[in-house]
């Protein structure tokens, strides 16, 4: 009789055969790996952002011609206190998660009060329900009335705009870089080389449709530049001014109607060298092509703050020009650490302005002249603090790059163009 030896269990049980483990394994780990990547997905990827403007009145300020343009100190208070109220706002209530950024995009009178153009910037699931959406801002912004030192009016009226209205307000205005334009968290310059939009209000001059000097476009029809430029071809048909990053392929190029040079420019001092350039047409501003902010007269700038210059100019001493739109990282000095005689020993007067690097190194060079130094004030618009004017030699310590001074020709500018 054979005996029948029983097999151990673990063979005969179904369960325990080691392929259907393998596979209940396998199957578990993928089911665990889908749900992993759903919730990915529809926590972080299948967000959107919303537009939303807003204008509100602001009842307890008084409007006066100072609150008219974003150099003072005014219009920069009163919109970074209205930010700031509607940040806050939303940073305390149910939607500060979705709340992203708010910019006053324009202050207007009204009456003998201020009004407030808003843009508000969220960003939620794609399928959320925008109407709810929008009461929900609403009734946030409600409570602002009664928040902080400011008399803000209930806003009556909340739109939801598109990306593309909200790029339109904001490159209407002065100053905004692509950050701005698309209220992003965060601002990156890295890098020499330029992108397209990075620097909307830089311009080539270009003399017989070859880049000769930079320039910067101060309104839809002026562009602020340096005298020294026009020393040998004062005459407007042989120049053209073009747009974008690249000098060979630009996004336009428009003719030049008139050249006005300050008349008390001296290329022996090199004091007063800046020009305003009119030209032919206005331009439409868009995301690529808009104007940079004029300081204000009084304005001071701060030795020791970052500044940036840009332009098509040599990279290095003797070197050619570049057709691709470069940018350098810069600070400020002080005219008496430029005059000192290690320096410029002297050579610095009261409308020039110097900025470089400690070691040299960053430097505008032959080329960059006429170009935008800008500073990014507290709001993220950008201001043009200088006019790339002389150096000795490029990038070498001690001798950093010369500016113009712009806040000294703050009246000057006016007298020309108005602006
Ligand atoms: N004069 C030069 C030009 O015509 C600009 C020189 C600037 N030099 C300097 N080291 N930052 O392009």
């Amino acid at each position: 009789i054979p005996v029948l030896r029983p097999r151990p269990v673990l063979w005969q049980s179904r369960f325990y055969n080691p392929f259907v483990v393998a596979l209940v394994v396998i199957t578990t780990v993928g089911i665990l790996a889908m749900i992993v990547g759903l919730l990915i997905h529809f926590l972080a990827f299948d967000k959107k952002t919303y537009f939303y403007h807003s204008s509100f009145q602001i009842l307890n300020v008084e409007y006066t011609e100072a609150l008219n343009s974003p150099a003072t100190q005014e219009h920069r208070g009163l919109s970074e206190r209205i930010e700031s109220m509607i940040t806050n706002a939303f940073r305390e209530s149910n939607l500060r998660s979705e709340f992203i950024r708010t910019h006053v995009v324009k202050l207007r009178k009204e009456g003998s009060g201020v009004i407030a153009d808003v843009v508000m910037k969220f960003r939620s699931r794609k399928r959320s329900n925008r109407g709810l959406m929008k009461n929900r801002i609403q009734s946030v912004l409600q409570r602002l009335s009664n928040s902080g030192n400011l008399e803000i009016s209930p806003s009556n009226e909340i739109t939801s705009i598109t990306n593309q209205d909200t790029e339109n307000f904001l490159t209407q205005e002065c100053g905004a870089r692509p950050d701005l334009i698309t209220l992003s968290e965060e601002r990156v310059i890295g890098g020499i080389q330029a992108e397209t939009g990075d620097w909307p209000w830089q311009v080539s001059l270009q003399l017989d449709y070859v880049h000769h000097c930079g320039g910067v476009l101060i309104s839809n029809s002026w562009v602020l530049t340096a005298a020294h430029c026009f020393r040998s071809y004062s005459q407007p048909q042989q120049w053209t001014a073009t747009f974008g990053v690249s000098t060979i392929r630009p996004m336009l190029r428009l003719k030049i109607r008139a050249i006005l040079a300050h008349t008390n420019y001296s290329p022996i001092t090199r004091d007063n060298d800046i020009a305003v350039v009119q030209l032919d047409r206005p331009v439409t501003f868009s995301r690529n092509i808009h104007r940079v902010c004029l300081p204000a007269a009084t304005q001071s700038i701060i030795p020791g703050s970052v500044a940036y210059v840009t332009g098509w100019g040599s990279l290095t001493y003797g070197g050619n020009t570049v057709a691709a739109l470069q940018q350098g990282q810069v600070r400020i000095i002080s005219s008496d650490e430029c005059n000192e005689p290690a320096g410029y020993s002297g050579s610095v007067l009261p409308g020039m302005l110097c900025a470089g690097l400690p070691s040299g190194a960053v430097d505008a060079c032959q080329g960059d002249s006429g170009g935008p130094l800008v500073q990014e004030d507290s709001r993220r618009l950008w201001f043009v603090v200088g006019i790339v004017s002389w150096g000795y030699q490029c990038g070498l310590p001690n001798k950093p790059g010369v500016y113009t001074r712009v806040t000294a020709y703050r009246d000057w500018i006016r007298q020309q163009t108005g602006i």
